[in-house]
């Protein structure tokens, strides 16, 4: 069942080539000409009149939310809030028929999450789940949405969970995109190959493995971690942070890099290693820039770059090369060394790691 993997999660991040192909299949052309996900198409006006769209969820799945507001906002032009369900859900929220709320649960069975959605609906919101398992309470639940197919994840953290929900977010955002014309085709075929790649790309990330044990070694007994990361690597580095809590039991915060100096830097000596998600994107420069005023104050930096990458490399004490990759899909990739990295810490630390304490797969408690 494990696949001769010593740990139900390893065989998880490793699946992910497999399971982002399942994801993908029959949903985007090879020539990066289409994409197409039944239940949006089923649903066009609905997705096409919202003003807004609202997407719930918790934990890993909120993270996956936070990478699905830059690519609606980037993609559709629609204004998109992102809402922890438990918060959402004991408020007084202000919905309408004019939005269109998504639930995003890989186990379709978090308490919150199914209670924020009947809510939404009680409004008159249209109300689309994004889940894993098949005829799961939030699917039944709603009126409409989009299966991740990444078959059974056993491992409490979540892994391939994760990237399936990210890649069917851009599949989304791309098709919506498309239909209300606020994307070029240039870049829409620019990105639906990339989509189309994803499965070669992480495999080529998947060696990366006995780097990412290597270094592992070296962190092991730190205290604190600190990750940080802008832009679509923002909420990477908040998951990153949350699947070495979980499973290492390490304390770790994640935070979007500029806001460091704000007030967490003070945090920052030698015994505190920072992971700085760090690809060649947009605002690589402002990123660099973070680097150095953490080495400035002696801290030690894993640093993940885009392969070939020769600036934030330098100053890093560690680099983790990813492969090139459009940037609102470069989570997907970077997401993966991270899952590692918590892996083997806690392996080292000899924690239970499929089954962590204190933790359910489905949080059915509210
Ligand atoms: O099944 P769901 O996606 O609704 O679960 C949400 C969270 O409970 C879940 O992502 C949790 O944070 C994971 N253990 C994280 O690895």
């Amino acid at each position: 069942e494990k696949g001769g993997y010593p740990h139900f999660m390893l065989k998880e991040i490793f699946e992910q080539p497999r399971t982002l192909r399942d994801c993908i299949r029959g949903r985007v052309s090879a020539d990066g000409k289409h994409v197409v996900l039944s239940g949006v198409l089923d649903n066009k006006e609905r997705f096409l009149d919202a003003h807004r769209i609202l997407i719930v969820a918790c934990g890993t799945s909120w993270h996956a939310a936070l990478i699905g507001k830059h690519l609606f906002e980037d993609m559709c032009r629609i204004p998109v809030e992102v809402e922890y369900a438990s918060e959402f859900r004991y408020r007084n929220p202000v919905v309408s028929d004019k939005d269109v709320l998504i639930a995003m649960s890989q186990s379709g069975e978090t308490a919150d999450t199914l209670a924020a959605l009947e809510l939404a609906k009680e409004q008159g919101a249209f109300v689309f789940g994004i889940c894993n398992v098949i005829g799961s309470s939030i699917p039944r639940a709603t009126d409409s949405g989009c299966y991740i197919h990444v078959g059974p994840e056993i491992g409490v953290a979540s892994t391939k969970a994760f990237t399936g929900q990210v890649t069917v977010l851009a599949m989304m955002a791309l098709m919506l995109g498309r239909m209300k014309g606020t994307i070029a085709d240039e870049a829409f075929e620019r990105v639906t190959r990339d989509l189309h790649r994803l499965p070669e790309l992480l495999q080529e990330v998947l060696e990366l493995d006995t780097r990412v044990k290597d270094l592992s070694k070296i962190f092991t007994y730190a205290k604190n971690f600190l990750y940080l990361g802008r832009g679509y690597n923002y909420p990477a580095a908040l998951e990153g942070a949350l699947k070495l809590k979980e499973i290492s039991y390490i304390h770790a915060e994640g935070c979007p890099a500029a806001e460091m100096k704000h007030g967490t830097i003070a945090l920052i000596d030698d015994d505190m290693p920072t992971v700085v998600i760090a690809p060649r994107d947009k605002i690589y420069d402002k990123t660099v820039s973070n680097i150095q005023q953490i080495k400035a104050r002696n801290g030690r930096i894993i640093a993940l770059v885009t392969r070939g990458d020769e600036v934030a490399a330098k100053i890093a004490d560690y680099v983790i090369e990813i492969p090139e990759v459009c940037e609102c899909l470069s989570p997907i990739l970077t997401s993966v060394p991270l899952q590692l990295l918590a892996y083997y810490v806690a392996v080292n630390k000899g924690r239970n790691v499929d089954q962590p304490r204190n933790l359910a797969k489905s949080v059915t408690v509210e």
